[in-house]
């Protein structure tokens, strides 16, 4: 059964926690929906990890829309969220409408994620009237990264309460909450009653998400101290692409039950 925006949102309530982590395309995202997970998150991280550019800034939204039904392809069971990407909504609220309904409708995803606090209030609130689900992103928000002077963690308490507080005020149905020290996610967490879901936000957030790459040990260039790698397959790939590469030079690949006759 597809996991609905209502239900994601009621599992704060129940006390369960929400398990989310990133996908691009249709393989790693079978995966993960057959894994269980409650929400996949198209991630405009897809400009650093797949497409390997250095921050987010130059994914767009043909490009997130792309990655976004290839996502929809491997997915039965998970809530789909697709990323707005950097200036497809910062403009205006009008923006915003018109690039998540693109987004909604051309790739089929079940809701919209957004960056920013209470200067995307309207943003949001023109989305949700629009009957357009928003998830939004506090707290470190990577698009913004040469205005916070880098990937940085964020203490302004004061802030960031009102942030979270004007995000659910607006309509959002969840929050991520991004690289902030652990009692402040916690603090985050108890002043609203949507789920917070974090990442470097510690473990009082309703919800943790990961990007696929650092779960599975996959992206070489930076590991944020964040991420738990769950397996290292990084290496394993290499090992396995190396051992091809000796068995094409020395001929022991294709054997005979790879060959027709
Ligand atoms: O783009 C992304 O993958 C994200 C997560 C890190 C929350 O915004």
């Amino acid at each position: 059964m597809q996991i609905t925006v209502p239900e994601f949102r009621a599992a704060k309530t129940k006390g369960a926690k929400l398990a989310v982590v990133t996908a691009y395309d249709y393989t790693s995202a079978r995966l993960c929906d057959e894994s269980g997970v409650d929400a996949i998150l198209v991630g405009d991280s897809v400009g650093m990890v797949v497409q390997g550019h250095p921050n987010s800034l130059p994914v767009t939204l043909a490009e997130m829309i792309y990655h976004t039904k290839c996502v929809m392809r491997g997915v039965k069971q998970a809530l789909v969220v697709g990323d707005l990407p950097f200036m497809t909504y910062q403009v205006s609220a009008k923006q915003a409408v018109r690039s998540a309904g693109r987004l909604m409708k051309e790739s089929g995803a079940h809701a919209v994620k957004l960056e920013g606090g209470v200067r995307m209030r309207a943003a949001i609130r023109a989305c949700v009237d629009a009957g357009i689900p928003v998830m939004a992103h506090v707290g470190l928000t990577p698009q913004s990264v040469h205005q916070m002077g880098g990937f940085k963690v964020q203490r302004d308490a004061d802030a960031l309460l009102a942030d979270i507080a004007a995000v659910e005020e607006a309509g959002a149905f969840a929050a991520v909450v991004e690289s902030v020290p652990a009692d402040l996610g916690a603090k985050l967490t108890a002043s609203v009653t949507i789920p917070t879901i974090g990442i470097g936000a510690g473990a009082g957030c309703d919800g943790q998400v990961l990007v696929f790459h650092d779960l599975l040990g996959l992206y070489p260039d930076f590991k944020p101290k964040f991420a738990k790698r769950y397996a290292d397959l990084g290496a394993a790939v290499k090992t396995a692409v190396e051992s091809y590469c000796n068995e094409v030079r020395t001929g022991a690949f294709p054997a005979a039950e790879h060959t027709f006759r």
